[in-house]
């Protein structure tokens, strides 16, 4: 009797749950649309089709690897990973690529190499919003980072958000308060936004964004001699905006993505304010330690981190459209 009773609890239990379930699943609307090889019957080639053409690209210029992993932050963090960042000021669209917070951003032209490749293969299908998420997942691992399982299935916007992406994007010299609860807002934790800065650990920073480290006194907390050299790559001051001149995020291994960035830190040789930042807030630091000594920590949250960045509020449904373009919404 009482067996009779435990597996009756069991069975309308299980029973429970299988109607239950796919309830629970809906009210995730806007991430259960996501999926694991979203483009299986419309494209089942899409993926492998971004994978080469980004491994084409990195083998030309190595710098586009770096480009999709910037460009991933600078689209998902402002509203939703959506290609708005792509859109050109065409039409009574302003690009969100005028914000000075997309200083330096390059390749964008690249972005339409693999559009390219992907229209001629199943035209209309793969959106750019997916491109920018899987050339990020793509470029990651050129870069020596972690592989990345990413789901698909992003709509792209009929927007941009020009005037948002002050209000989204942190700046150079904001605070840490305020660059975790930028990240907070869109679900990442302390321990992800950290990892989320090991993408320093490639690519350049233009002089403008750190000449008030080094002018008119060395900031000491900058290591004097890195200062010192610093000085020589940004001889003025006062930088011309438009000039070129720049200097390696990690000058010890530029184009990976390791934790080197995290051992710079603690040696004080971080380049923006915000990245050193996170070596004296007290709330980060302990991260930066773990990251230091441990690269396989390092990738395991950096990539537990990106999924979380290339999955905030994706565009579906009727919302958004697929881009014949990347650079224009759809004229019809
Ligand atoms: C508070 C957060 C952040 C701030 C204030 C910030 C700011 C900056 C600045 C000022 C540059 C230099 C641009 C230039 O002078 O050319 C830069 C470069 C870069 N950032 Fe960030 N960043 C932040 C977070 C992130 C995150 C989360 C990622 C990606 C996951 C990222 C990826 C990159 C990459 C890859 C570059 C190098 C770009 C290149 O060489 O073309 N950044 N960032
Ligand atoms: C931060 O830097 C910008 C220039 O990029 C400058 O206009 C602003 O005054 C600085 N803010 C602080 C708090 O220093």
């Amino acid at each position: 009797m009482l067996e009779k009773m435990a597996t009756c609890r069991h069975h309308c239990c299980s029973s429970f749950i299988f109607l239950l379930l796919p309830l629970l699943l809906q009210f995730h609307l806007g991430k259960s649309d996501l999926q694991l090889n979203y483009y299986a019957e419309s494209c089942p080639n899409a993926e492998e089709i971004i994978k080469q053409e980004v491994t084409k690209l990195y083998d030309k210029h190595g710098n586009t690897a770096v480009s999709w992993v910037r460009n991933l932050f600078h689209d998902c963090m402002v509203k939703s990973c959506d290609a708005s960042l792509l859109l050109e000021t065409v039409n009574g669209i302003q690009s969100e690529q005028l914000s000075d917070r997309s200083f330096g951003m390059r390749n964008f032209k690249y972005v339409e190499t693999i559009k390219h490749a992907l229209e001629k293969e199943c035209p209309m299908t793969v959106s750019c919003a997916d491109i920018v998420s899987l050339s990020a997942r793509d470029g990651i691992v050129l870069l020596g980072g972690p592989r990345i399982e990413m789901k698909t299935g992003r709509k792209d916007s009929k927007e941009s958000y020009l005037t948002e992406v002050e209000s989204t994007i942190p700046n150079h010299n904001d605070t840490m308060e305020l660059v975790l609860s930028r990240f907070q807002s869109i679900g990442i934790d302390t321990e992800g936004t950290v990892a989320l800065f090991g993408a320093h650990s490639v690519g350049r920073v233009h002089c403008v964004n750190f000449v008030h480290r080094l002018y008119p006194t060395v900031d000491p907390t900058l290591d004097p001699h890195y200062g010192e050299y610093l000085k020589g790559r940004c001889p003025s001051p006062d930088p011309d905006p438009k000039a070129v001149l720049y200097a390696r995020n990690d000058r010890k291994t530029p184009m990976i993505l390791d934790n080197m960035y995290y051992r710079n830190l603690l040696e004080h040789k971080g380049l923006l304010l915000v990245d050193q930042q996170l070596t004296s807030d007290p709330t980060t630091s302990p991260f930066v330690e773990k990251m230091a000594a441990d690269n396989g920590y390092f990738h395991d949250q950096f990539a537990r981190a990106v999924l979380l960045l290339s999955e905030n509020n994706p565009l579906t449904g009727d919302q958004a459209e697929v881009r014949k373009d990347c650079r224009y919404v759809n004229s019809d």
